[in-house]
């Protein structure tokens, strides 16, 4: 599974997001098996513009509040991301931290499967008891480094071996290329998390390509 979370970069915000979502729409029309494979979390402004726009393409938030539907100005309450189509959220990402608070049961229980993001095993481990639909690692000093979390090997296997069987897991920071993702299955990864490796590539077809096509290559079922 490949989880391109867009942020809010210039590139990710302005009209160049529509020639990044067009490479991944045109990837995904010329090889269905890469649908299942790819979550896109978008800036939350052009969340549902983008599902409206791309609708054979899997979106998610990158982001859920605990708080209800109603008079929560500014926030983002699960069921209104349910209500209109998104089915997963990231929460806790290290550039938007919920932690101490954990209200993943909650969310869950709405209908949003979640994604939590750990710097380390003790916050994962938080977030396995209330049965995350996914748990990733991103040691927060490698985000947009260009150094693959995956030379941290002894790290990531620590993480992924405490969490594989429970909940899927999933690593990132400094992923750029494909033999990133190939280290980060063999470490015992689900999946990864990226971000500027795609957002800021200069040929964005290409580089969808390289990310996802290692999932076909490697297993079918990921
Ligand atoms: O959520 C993914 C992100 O934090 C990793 O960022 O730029 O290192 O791929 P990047």
């Amino acid at each position: 599974m490949l989880i391109l979370n867009l942020k809010n970069y210039e590139e990710s915000t302005t009209t160049h997001l529509w020639k990044l979502l067009d490479s991944l729409n045109t990837l995904v029309e010329e090889r269905p098996d890469f649908k299942e494979k790819l979550l896109i979390a978008p800036s939350m402004v052009f969340l549902l513009l983008a599902k409206e726009r791309y609708p054979n393409l899997n979106f998610i938030s990158q982001h859920v509040d605990d708080k209800e539907q109603g008079s929560t100005t500014g926030w983002t309450p699960a069921e209104v991301l349910v209500s209109n189509g998104i089915n997963f959220s990231l929460i806790n990402h290290s550039e938007h931290r919920v932690l101490p608070k954990n209200y993943v049961d909650e969310l869950q229980s709405k209908g949003i499967k979640v994604i939590a993001c750990c710097e380390n095993l003790d916050e994962a481990e938080i977030f396995l008891k209330s049965k995350a639909w996914a748990i990733a690692y991103e040691p927060k000093d490698l985000i947009g480094s260009g150094v693959s979390v995956t030379n941290r090997s002894e790290d990531v296997k620590k993480f992924t071996k405490a969490l594989k069987g429970k909940t899927k897991v999933i690593v990132g920071a400094g992923i750029t290329k494909a033999s990133d993702i190939k280290a980060s299955i063999e470490l015992g990864a689900d999946g990864v998390l990226v971000a500027s490796a795609f957002v800021k590539s200069q040929d964005p077809y290409s580089k969808g390509y390289e990310l996802l096509n290692v999932f076909g290559e490697i297993d079918p079922e990921k």
